[in-house]
């Protein structure tokens, strides 16, 4: 079954057997088939934080789960339970359509709704952790449904108990996310370029809508679109450095941008590491696995790159920032 049109990095890899999952039941179903069950299972929702090295030789499993419902409401907040297979961009949609605050940092994301809690996105200093009070995860195993209470989900910088020790072992079948009415909430602001972007409007007037949209024109200015040059987002996550560490550094970089966090350590933008290392709007020689021009965290396939050549450049990328900064950069994207 060819995955080039279901991985964002449009890599042309194929799965043996490619199986839409939208009822609780359909687990136990497929898991009687002898053949399917003895085979290794891979939980896709849109690929969009995936690279593809090889052909899988086993059964991709695609959540299709969509629905969204209200759960409960107050006189500040809303409950709203959805679907894992929901496209997470339509679901912010729905709640900045309904004056809802919480997730409009988080427009644009690629990717499903199941994905979210998964690795934990993130964007213009919301994280989705800060929204999320359960997850309903479907064994992949037994069909069995477990319910995790946030403090369940072990979230972490872009990652979660669904990415480390469940991978491949639970399909995500609802997330609730807890709301904000508009009289109740606020605008998040503490990414310096948002506020900016948003200085001219006072902040007691501001709707989630403004945020939003603002979010939207950011992305489109600063990121890649996929549909145009193959990619999924950063391909690294940013590096943390201890102080004595980061002392040693800013002696030979006194321009180095970072960012202390709040429970110790310095992070240190990749992207600047990789600029520094002349790695922007590269490409790996005769090949069409580059680093965007854009932004060089992202790496984009231009046209006919294969999933060994991305893989390629991003160890040559890690070597270089190895040698020039003795940091190493971690991949985000799950590399299979
Ligand atoms: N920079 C460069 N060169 C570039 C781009 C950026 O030097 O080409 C430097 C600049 O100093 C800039 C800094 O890197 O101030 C940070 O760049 P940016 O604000 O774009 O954010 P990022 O750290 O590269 C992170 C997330 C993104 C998220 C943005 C905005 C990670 C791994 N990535 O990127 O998430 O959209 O912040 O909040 O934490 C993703 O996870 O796929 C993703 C796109």
């Amino acid at each position: 079954f060819p995955l080039h049109d279901y991985n964002t990095f449009h890599i042309d890899a194929c799965a043996r057997y490619f199986v839409e999952i939208d009822k609780q039941s359909d687990i136990r179903a497929l898991r009687s088939d002898p053949v399917l069950s003895a085979l290794p299972w891979y939980v896709l929702g849109e690929g969009s934080n995936i690279l593809l090295t090889r052909d899988l030789e086993g059964v991709v499993v695609r959540n299709r789960f969509r629905q969204l419902r209200v759960m409960k409401e107050d006189d500040e907040s809303l409950w709203v339970s959805v679907g894992g297979g929901m496209h997470w961009h339509d679901l912010v949609t729905w709640s900045v359509d309904n004056n809802l605050w919480g997730l409009e940092n988080l427009a644009l994301i690629p990717g499903t709704v199941g994905a979210a809690p998964a690795q934990n996105i993130g964007a213009y200093g919301t994280e989705v952790q800060d929204l999320i009070t359960r997850v309903q995860a479907l064994d992949l195993f037994s069909g069995e449904r477990h319910e995790f209470r946030n403090a369940d989900c072990e979230f972490s910088y872009r990652s979660s108990i669904f990415k480390r020790e469940y991978r491949n072992q639970m399909l995500i079948h609802r997330a609730t996310f807890r709301l904000r009415k508009l009289e109740a909430g606020q605008a998040n602001l503490v990414y310096d370029p948002l506020r900016e972007a948003l200085a001219d409007i006072p902040e007691n007037n501001l709707t989630p809508r403004h945020v939003y949209e603002t979010v939207i024109r950011m992305r489109r200015e600063k990121l890649p679109d996929p549909e145009k040059e193959g990619n999924a987002g950063s391909f690294f996550k940013n590096p943390v450095v201890d102080e004595a560490y980061f002392a040693v550094l800013q002696e030979k970089w006194p321009d180095l941008p970072h960012h202390h966090l709040p429970g110790g350590g310095i992070k240190i933008p990749a992207a600047w590491l990789i600029e520094q290392c002349g790695w922007k709007g590269r490409c790996l020689e005769g090949t069409d696995a580059c680093v965007s021009s854009k932004h060089a965290l992202v790496l984009v396939n231009r046209g006919h790159a294969t999933g060994e050549q991305i893989l390629a450049l991003s160890r040559a990328i890690q070597t270089d920032v190895m040698h020039t900064f003795g940091i190493h950069l971690e991949p985000e994207v799950i590399i299979l």
